[in-house]
């Protein structure tokens, strides 16, 4: 596996790719790899020729008071876990030359950007787009993979593609959870044991909803209330948001009809963690 630092240097990597007729998939991440983002990795194996992973612990995309001076850095870990997997390409950029100086322009999705993570973090998914459209500039993916536990960043991302015409098609998957339920986060390493023992009552809380939806309650107030009262009995967790929301626009709904996503973040001490399920009611 390569490991290649200057934009430049992929710019040119990608073009002989291309050239040569073969397609390029993408999986970028913040690095501290979990099996989360190993899953994008063998996604992207099966469906492009060469497979170009990024770490790159973006500054945009946390607010003043938030965990980018802490972010867990595991490079050395990382580089082994996609040796394993045998990947062609690893894109490990320096902040200086993704954000030159004077660098101010920015993407940003109007409307859905705004809504649950994006109103607890504003700013949040500017910077994520931000980062994500230049990746997609200096690598020219033709696949890109996000998982599903940043349901609303996937959902974003394939707006921005779809709204910029970018020539990239965007595949999500899965979340991956631990063995209790909880869904793969680089962030489960700041929990304590104490911590790590109560999230499990996340995940728990939203297959109940989804059962109570399945079963018989179409009133999302009352689906809500039951499940706040769920995961309040763990005082160790405050929840920042749970919302049954329209899977496609993000708008909050009344009733449970055909489908719907109860979606939540909350936090354990200083941690904040995100999952969603979808629900079908037929
Ligand atoms: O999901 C992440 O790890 C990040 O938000 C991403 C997409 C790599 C952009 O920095």
């Amino acid at each position: 596996m390569k490991t290649i630092k200057k934009p430049k240097d992929i710019l040119l990597f990608s073009k002989k790719m291309h050239l040569a007729g073969k397609t390029i998939g993408l999986v970028p991440t913040m690095g501290c790899l979990h099996e989360g983002h190993l899953s994008l990795v063998r996604e992207a194996k099966k469906r492009s020729g060469i497979v170009i992973v990024s770490i790159f612990v973006n500054p945009t995309q946390f607010g003043p008071n938030e965990d980018y001076n802490h972010y867990p850095k595991t490079l050395k870990k990382d580089k082994a876990l996609l040796n394993k997997l045998n990947i062609d390409l690893l894109f490990t950029p320096s902040v200086k030359d993704m954000y030159p100086e004077g660098f101010s322009s920015f993407i940003k999705v109007e409307g859905v950007s705004g809504k649950l993570c994006g109103h607890s973090r504003p700013g949040h998914f500017r910077g994520v787009t931000t980062i994500v459209a230049k990746l997609f500039n200096i690598v020219s993916p033709d696949y890109a993979f996000f998982g599903e536990k940043d349901y609303q960043q996937q959902l974003i991302i394939k707006k921005m593609v779809k709204d910029l015409n970018l020539p990239v098609k965007i595949i999500s998957q899965p979340t991956i959870r631990e063995s209790d339920g909880t869904a793969k986060s680089s962030r489960n390493k700041y929990l304590s044991a104490k911590q790590r023992e109560a999230a499990p009552v996340l995940y728990q809380s939203l297959l109940l909803g989804k059962e109570l939806a399945k079963k018989k309650e179409k009133n999302v107030r009352k689906i809500l209330a039951k499940l706040r009262a769920f995961i309040n009995k763990e005082r160790l967790v405050k929840l920042d948001y749970l919302s049954i929301v329209d899977p496609k626009t993000l708008q909050e709904l009344k009733t449970v009809k055909n489908s719907g996503l109860i979606i939540l973040a909350a936090y354990l001490g200083k941690t904040r963690l995100i999952d969603n399920i979808l629900i079908k009611s037929r």
